[in-house]
C-alpha cells in the first residue's frame, strides 16, 4: 500500500525521469552497442550478453531467457519489490514529487505505522527480558542450542517472561489496550475480562516480512508445554500465507545463487543461518503455499532452484509432497534434500557439523525418486500408484520441466508419456488456472501480426488510427497482439499504449512480447511496412471472415434453420461490398 497516489499520469512522469540505463547498471554491466545497450542477463546465467535495454523507452529484454519489461518491473524482479515501492524509489531518485494517496488509504497507514512501532517497542523488551535475572533459562537454553551470546543480537532472540500482564503494563503507558490486543501481543479473553499476554514463558524471535519490517513475532516454549511453537495471529502486518522466515536475511544469497533451501523449522533456519548456510527460509507452521512459490520464483530467476528439506517424518514427506506440487505448478525447478536419517537440520548440524549437512544438500534428490519411494514393488500396483502423480507432474507450468518429468514418470512405470498426459490432464485443469500465465513467452508471432504491433507502438498516430480502424481485434490471432489492438481501439496509441502494458495490463506475455519488439533492432515503422502490413492483414482476416461465414450458411442450411440462413446471406451481401 502507498502512501502516495500512484496515477498513471504520475507513473509516467516518473518514468520519463528515469535514466533505465543508469538504474539496470546496478545490476548489470552494460555497454553500448548502437541505440541500446548490451550485458550479461541478470536473469539466467550466460557467457555471451543477449541482454539489452532501450534507453529511450525504459525497457529491457533478454534474447536468451524472454525475461522482459521496464524499469519498474526490472526493480520488482531484482530487489524484490512491489510496483508502488519501484515507483516511489525511482521518483526519489530521479527528483519527481508524488501526490499524498486520499485520507484511507493514509489513515490505514498511519494505523499500520503504529502497529509497527509498537512491535518494535515490545521486540526491544522482549531483548532486554532475555539479560534480566529470571531469564537466564533463556539464556542456557540458547547456548545449549548453540548460539552463543555473541550471536543473539544477529537474529534478535528475546524472552517473554512467564507472566501474565508484564508487557501488556509496560507498553499501556503509551498504548491503549486495544492496539495491543490488535497487534497480536495481547488476548482478549470474553467481553469485560481484561486482556493478557500473548506469550508467556518463551523464546522470542522476531518475524520480518522480506524488506525488513517487523511484522510478527514466533516464540517457542521453555522445556515441555503446548504449544510448542506460538505466532502472532494473522493481522494487518502479518500474512502467513505471504511470508517466509528469514527472507530478509537470506534473499541477497538466493538471488546470487539461484537456489534456495525451504526447511519447516524456525531453529531449522536459524542454525543454518548461523552455521554459514545463508540462503535458507521457513515457512510459518503452514505448508508452502502458491504466494510462497511466486515469492521464491520471482527471485531466483530463471534457471534457479527450490530444495525442499522437511523433517524425515511422515508429517514431513507429506508437507514436502504439498510443496512440490505447488512449486511446480508456480514454475520452480524442485529437488529434495535427504536427511539420510537425521530428524531435521538443526538436530544435523549440532550432531554431525554444517559438513555433513552440505554433503547432503549437494546431493538433492530428484522428485520422481522422493514421490515413487514408497511405492510398492509388484509392477502392477506400482504402476497404478505411480500414475496417481501423473497429475502433479502435468500440471508443471514450465514446459522443459514438465516434459523431462512426463518422460521420466513414463519410464519408471514402463508406460508411454502419452499415457501419462492423458491421466494427468483429466481432474485439473480448472484449479490450475494460473499455470499457464507463467509460461514464458517465445515471440513465435506471425510476421504481419507482429508487424502490426509495431505499427500501434512505434508508428506515427495516423498509421496507429489507420491499423485501429481496418484490423479487426476479435480476428488477431496473437492474443498479445489482439490485447494491443483492443487498447488502442480504446485511444491509446504509441507511448501511451507502451505506459499502459507497462503498468496496469496485468498480462505478463504481453509486456514480455512488448519488451522484446522494441528491442529486436527491426527497421523503423515506415508508410511503407504500415501499408502492406495492413492490406496483407486485412485480406487475410477477410478471407477467414469470408469462409466462417460461408461455413456458418452451410450448417444453417443443413439444419434447415431459414431464419438463420437468411440472415447470414444479408451478412454476406453487405461483406461484398465492403470488400469491394
Ligand atoms: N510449529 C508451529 N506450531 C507448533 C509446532 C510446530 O508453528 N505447535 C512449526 C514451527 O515453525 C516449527 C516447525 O513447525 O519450527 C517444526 O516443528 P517441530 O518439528 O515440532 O519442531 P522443531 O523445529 O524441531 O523444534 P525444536 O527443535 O525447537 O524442538
Ligand atoms: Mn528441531
Amino acid at each position: 500500500m502507498s502512501n502516495f497516489d500512484l496515477g498513471p499520469d504520475v507513473i509516467s512522469r516518473v518514468r520519463d525521469a528515469t535514466d533505465a540505463v543508469e538504474v539496470i547498471s546496478e545490476h548489470v554491466r552494460l555497454r553500448r552497442r548502437g541505440r541500446t545497450w548490451e550485458g550479461l542477463c541478470p536473469f539466467h546465467e550466460e557467457k555471451t550478453p543477449s541482454f539489452s535495454v532501450d534507453p529511450e523507452k525504459g525497457l529491457y529484454y533478454c534474447f536468451g531467457c524472454h525475461a522482459g519489461g521496464d524499469v519498474f518491473k526490472f526493480l520488482m524482479e531484482r530487489e524484490n519489490l512491489s510496483f508502488p515501492e519501484a515507483v516511489e524509489q525511482l521518483a526519489r531518485r530521479f527528483g519527481v514529487p508524488l501526490p499524498a494517496a486520499g485520507p484511507e488509504a493514509r489513515r490505514r497507514r498511519t494505523e499500520n505505522e503504529r502497529q509497527q512501532s509498537l512491535l518494535e517497542e515490545a521486540q526491544h523488551w522482549f531483548v532486554e527480558q532475555l539479560m534480566e535475572a529470571d531469564g537466564a533459562p533463556a539464556r542456557r537454553e540458547l547456548e545449549r542450542r548453540g548460539f552463543p551470546a555473541s550471536s543473539w543480537r544477529d537474529v534478535g532472540f528475546g524472552w517473554a517472561p512467564d507472566d501474565w500482564r508484564q508487557l501488556l503494563e509496560h507498553l499501556r503507558r503509551r498504548h491503549p489496550e486495544g492496539v495491543l490486543v490488535k497487534a497480536g501481543l495481547a488476548i482478549q479473553p470474553d467481553a469485560g475480562k481484561p486482556p493478557y499476554d500473548r506469550f508467556r514463558n518463551r523464546l522470542m524471535f522476531p518475524i520480518r516480512a522480506r524488506d525488513g519490517r517487523l511484522v510478527a513475532f514466533g516464540g517457542r516454549i521453555l522445556g515441555d508445554g503446548e504449544p510448542k511453537y506460538l505466532n502472532s495471529p494473522e493481522g494487518d502486518l502479518f500474512h502467513k500465507r505471504s511470508t517466509l522466515f528469514n527472507l530478509d536475511r537470506a534473499r541477497r544469497e538466493v538471488a546470487s545463487k539461484g537456489k534456495v533451501i525451504v526447511v519447516e523449522g524456525y531453529f531449522d533456519c536459524l542454525t543454518l543461518q548461523r552455521v554459514g548456510v545463508g540462503n535458507v527460509v521457513a515457512t510459518l507452521g503452514t505448508a508452502l503455499t502458491s504466494e510462497h512459490a511466486r515469492i521464491l520464483r520471482r527471485l531466483l530467476g530463471t534457471d534457479g532452484r527450490v530444495l525442499l528439506c522437511y523433517d524425515a517424518d511422515s508429517a514431513g514427506r507429506r508437507a514436502a509432497g504439498v510443496g512440490v506440487g505447488v512449486l511446480l505448478q508456480a514454475g520452480v525447478d524442485v529437488a529434495i534434500i535427504d536427511l539420510q536419517g537425521g530428524k531435521d537440520p538443526d538436530d544435523i548440524v549440532r550432531d554431525k557439523g554444517v559438513d555433513a549437512f552440505m554433503e547432503m544438500a549437494a546431493h538433492p534428490v530428484g522428485i520422481l525418486d522422493f514421490l515413487l519411494e514408497d511405492l510398492p514393488p509388484n509392477p502392477a500396483d506400482r504402476r497404478r500408484a505411480g500414475l496417481a502423480f501423473s497429475a502433479l507432474v502435468c500440471a508443471a507450468s514450465d514446459p522443459a520441466i514438465r516434459q523431462n518429468l512426463i518422460e521420466e514418470l513414463a519410464r519408471r512405470l514402463n508406460l508411454r508419456p502419452r499415457e501419462i498426459e492423458a491421466q494427468g490432464r483429466e481432474p485439473r485443469r480448472r484449479d490450475a488456472p494460473t499455470a499457464s500465465a507463467t509460461i514464458q513467452p517465445r515471440p513465435t508471432t506471425a510476421p504481419g501480426e507482429r508487424d502490426l504491433a509495431r505499427i500501434l507502438l512505434l508508428g506515427t498516430p495516423s498509421a496507429g488510427e489507420r491499423a485501429v480502424k481496418e484490423i479487426r481485434p476479435e480476428l488477431v490471432d496473437d492474443p498479445r497482439v489482439r490485447e494491443l489492438l483492443q487498447m488502442a481501439a480504446a485511444g491509446s496509441l504509441g507511448e501511451k499504449l507502451l505506459s499502459w502494458v507497462m503498468t496496469e495490463s496485468e498480462n505478463e506475455a504481453t509486456q514480455t512480447f512488448v519488451a522484446a519488439l522494441c528491442l529486436a533492432g527491426l527497421p523503423p515503422v515506415t508508410e511503407d511496412t504500415t501499408r502492406t502490413t495492413l492490406e496483407t492483414l486485412g485480406r487475410r482476416q477477410r478471407r477467414d471472415q469470408a469462409r466462417a461465414l460461408q461455413e456458418a450458411i452451410e450448417n444453417a442450411s443443413q439444419e434447415g434453420d431459414m431464419e438463420r440462413l437468411a440472415q447470414l446471406q444479408m451478412e454476406k451481401i453487405e461483406f461484398r461490398k465492403q470488400g469491394a
